[in-house]
């Protein structure tokens, strides 16, 4: 009985331990409106957002504690070199399947910058995840730049 078992389980089993590989490229510009040298040593990072797919709630325990031992993943990072603010950046990522729901790497742009009075540096999150995957690239950032003293908390 359990022998004939055996490959129905092992035949369940297997989207356990499949991931997929998903790459991105972004390139774009970012702005600084009161002071454009600012937007040099800018850096850009590209994260996968890792972890369940499901709504945070509050109260879901096994969610925070996969999320724990899943932490965002950082793919990819470059750094704006002139006052153009150009910038292209590139990452990829491999993402287990959680259970039977395929999971395809969410990522995210997270910036590092000195577009403030003072120069003190601001870390901002881009958000939501970008769903453009190579060959693809993400330029969304060429017409329509990022502009850096709108992205402070
Ligand atoms: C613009 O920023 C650069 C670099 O932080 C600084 O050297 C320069 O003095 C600033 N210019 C103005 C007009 O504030």
């Amino acid at each position: 009985m359990l022998s004939k078992l055996l490959p129905l389980s092992l035949l369940l089993f297997l989207p356990l331990s499949m991931a997929n590989t998903e790459c991105i490229w972004v390139i774009g510009r970012v702005t600084c409106t009161f002071n454009q040298t600012k937007v040099v040593d800018t850096r850009i990072e590209v994260w996968d957002k890792d972890g369940p797919k499901t709504p945070r709630v509050k109260t879901d325990v096994i969610l925070r504690l996969i999320d724990r031992v899943d932490p965002d993943d950082k793919a990819g990072v470059t750094i704006v070199e002139d006052e153009t603010g150009l910038f292209k950046v590139e990452g990829c990522a491999s993402d287990q399947d959680w259970l039977f729901r395929k999971n395809q790497p969410e990522f995210y742009l997270k910036i590092f910058h000195r577009c403030t009075p003072n120069g003190e540096e601001k870390c901002y999150d881009i958000l939501p995840p970008v769903k453009v995957f190579v060959p693809n690239t993400y330029d969304k950032y060429m017409n329509d730049p990022i502009e850096l003293s709108l992205l402070v908390r």
